[in-house]
């Protein structure tokens, strides 16, 4: 496990945060190995935006600023976390490889004068990339002070310009084989957009209405594994030179760019960036999300969280402050599910630039500040958890991930526009949270055999083999959740025809879709069960399942809503609609007792989290956290390794982190 290779080398879980010295001077210097030391920092990303002063000129670098930082951490005892540049070319490379700059759907080329300008897919953007992780690699290969090597930043941008296009044409002709299969998945009998050269293929770019649904799923196929290629030759270069673990900083937003299960593949290391979209018990819902979708790209390995903010929550147009506490709140939410550490962004506040205003570890104040306090005792509370390194997270409850059906969610022409992959990931992630369980995700073609119970939201676009991989799960005995508008379309966006969902699944769930109807904006709809329904809905026949709900009212008046099929020793069950939070809480409360899937510590009230680490050798340790106002007594007392002593209650906001018997 090369995380190991990580927390051996810095004996214990990390701490620390993207470290920008450049922006500063020596006094500041000295003042930062000191307050380093008094935060129990032990790693610090280093480099990340600093291409400018790497490489002033073209093919000219300029490394003795930085041999003099890595030097200093070293002397400090900061390990550091060695970042390559590319994220944010400088001013002279826009100059020379004007042709690099991305360019919009709307034919726009970007210019510099922020970050991440540049299209992946421009040749002189990729030499440029590799020369100087190369460059990095062979200098700092073997450096004492480096423990990983982080490639890039955050993977995100998109470009659809004439390389852009160029590559796409080349990984098209791989997975079409011809032009006319091409013409074929991407349906383009309709509205006469047959090709009848490759030269006439094109990114998605703007164009008059609906764009070609299998032009828009190939393209972001295409871009992520274009992302990934780019991040193999930086990979690769510095593996060239260092047997230093290496890893690149994914970012989990509402949109999806990139392949994630593949990326998880790829790296050394899963990180991931985390900053919450609302406050309060909202942002541990959200943190929880996030930790546990990193943890499942890494396979179910240990993983990094590598940035966090003390006071960022992204919310309404907004930069919220974060409530005293959140930041050990959200440090532990992250590690209870595998992170190997705590790290942020950044260490110290910029005094100007772009984000300036963003939160740091040493804010403007200084250190003597409320943030700083709680930085150092979140640093002490993250060095006494030293033990839990290498540790994992096991559950029996698992939510479908998968980028296609993400990726086929957002094209151009669907009935409805609420259906919103990412909204139904959260949903189901957060009934499943709220109902205190740890859920893994999972892509529909992974082996499921070890789940209770698996939700598939927006299932959208499904395989005919993973079809019948869900089909395989609960026939073996599993219970499985489909949500409406799931298996409606093949791998190629093309319809499946003879009711929906894809036959093998309709087989597990003894149903037949024959209808899709979405509501109108507001419409609600009472089912028999009490609950209420808005959104969508489905005209559907039962073939062999059992209605456990039905619609009341309109046209769909006693057809069933909810069903529920007994399928070899499994249940299949399938939800036509969206149910109000209180119906779709009881169902998956339902679904979890059902399925057998109790929770790890028993006995703990709504709102305390509650995650287990298991060590291979048998240890184990429960972190909890009361997201409550009430104080709460502890099923069984324990040792609390936050306090070093033993722990038989949690205030309101209180964590601990039990070693289990
Ligand atoms: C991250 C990014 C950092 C910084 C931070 C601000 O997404 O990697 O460089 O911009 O956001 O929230």
């Amino acid at each position: 496990m090369d995380i190991r290779r990580l927390t051996d080398r810095l004996g214990g879980l990390a701490y620390g945060g993207d470290y920008s010295p450049e922006q500063w001077d020596a006094e500041v210097w000295k003042q930062d190995d000191e307050l380093m030391r008094r935060a129990r920092i032990n790693l610090a990303t280093v480099g990340v935006f600093s291409w400018a002063l790497m490489e002033p000129e073209e093919g000219r670098y300029d490394f003795d600023w930085l041999d003099a930082h890595l030097d200093r951490l070293h002397t400090a005892g900061v390990a550091v976390d060695l970042a390559t540049p590319t994220a944010s070319p400088p001013p002279w490379f826009t100059l020379a490889h004007p042709d690099a700059l991305p360019v919009r759907p709307d034919a726009t080329r970007l210019t510099h004068g922020s970050r991440d300008t540049y299209c992946l897919a421009s040749p002189a953007y990729r030499r440029a990339a590799r020369r100087i992780a190369a460059a990095l690699a062979e200098r700092y290969g073997d450096h004492p002070a480096l423990a990983l090597w982080h490639v890039h930043n955050e993977y995100a941008t998109r470009c659809h310009c004439d390389h852009t296009a160029a590559a796409f044409r080349v990984w098209l002709r791989a997975r079409h084989g011809s032009l006319d299969a091409l013409n074929e998945a991407w349906g383009t009998a309709f509205w006469s957009q047959r090709y009848t050269a490759w030269e006439q293929v094109l990114p998605p770019r703007a164009s008059q209405w609906h764009r070609n649904p299998g032009q828009a799923l190939d393209f972001s196929r295409f871009w992520s594994d274009e992302t990934l290629a780019a991040y193999r030759e930086q990979r690769d270069a510095i593996r060239a030179h260092s047997d230093r673990p290496v890893t690149t900083n994914l970012m989990l937003p509402g949109y999806q760019n990139l392949d994630l299960w593949a990326f998880g593949r790829e790296v050394d290391v899963v990180s991931v960036n985390h900053y919450p979209s609302a406050p309060g018990v909202d942002a541990a819902a959200h943190a929880a999300f996030d930790a546990d979708r990193a943890r499942s790209f890494a396979g179910g390995a240990p993983w990094l969280l590598m940035e966090q903010g003390t006071n960022t929550v992204y919310a309404d147009g907004r930069v919220l402050a974060k409530d005293p506490g959140d930041v050990l709140r959200h440090s532990l939410a992250h590690i209870a599910r595998g992170s190997e550490g705590a790290l942020f962004f950044q260490w110290r506040q910029s005094r100007a630039g772009a984000e300036q205003w963003h939160s740091a570890m040493v804010p403007h104040a200084g250190p003597d500040s409320r943030t700083f306090r709680e930085v150092t005792a979140v640093g002490e509370a993250v060095a006494r958890l030293g033990e839990l390194a290498g540790s994992a997270v096991r559950t029996e409850v698992a939510v479908l991930h998968d980028s296609d059906a993400w990726w086929a969610l957002t094209v151009d022409g669907l009935p409805s526009s609420e259906l919103d992959y990412f909204a139904a990931l959260r949903r189901a992630h957060r009934a499943l949270w709220d109902a205190g369980r740890t859920v893994d995700f999972a892509h529909p073609g992974h082996d499921l055999g070890h789940y209770r119970l698996v939700i598939a939201p927006a299932l959208f676009l499904l395989s005919d083999v993973n079809a019948h991989n869900l089909r395989r799960y609960v026939a073996a005995g599993g219970t499985l959740l489909v949500q409406h508008f799931s298996g409606m379309v093949d791998e190629r966006l093309h319809s499946r025809l003879g009711g929906y969902p894809a036959a093998p699944l309709r087989e597990a769930l003894g149903i037949r879709v024959e209808e899709y109807r979405p509501l109108r904006q507001g419409e609600e709809l009472t089912l028999s069960d009490g609950s209420t329904a808005t959104s969508w809905t489905e005209s559907l026949r039962t073939e062999g399942a059992e209605a456990v709900a039905a619609y009341t009212d309109g046209m769909l008046d006693g057809s069933p809503a909810l069903t529920r099929h007994a399928f070899g020793s499994g249940h299949g069950w399938y939800l036509s609609t969206r149910l109000d939070d209180t119906g779709y809480a009881a169902l998956v409360g339902r679904l979890l007792s059902e399925a057998g899937a109790v929770p790890e510590l028993p006995g703990l009230p709504p709102g305390v989290e509650a995650v287990t680490r298991h060590a291979p050798d048998g240890r184990s340790w429960h972190v909890l956290i009361n997201h409550g106002a009430d104080l709460v007594p502890l099923p069984q007392a324990g040792h609390d390794l936050l306090t070093d002593g033993p722990v038989h209650r949690l205030p309101p906001g209180g964590c601990a982190v039990l070693r289990a018997h």
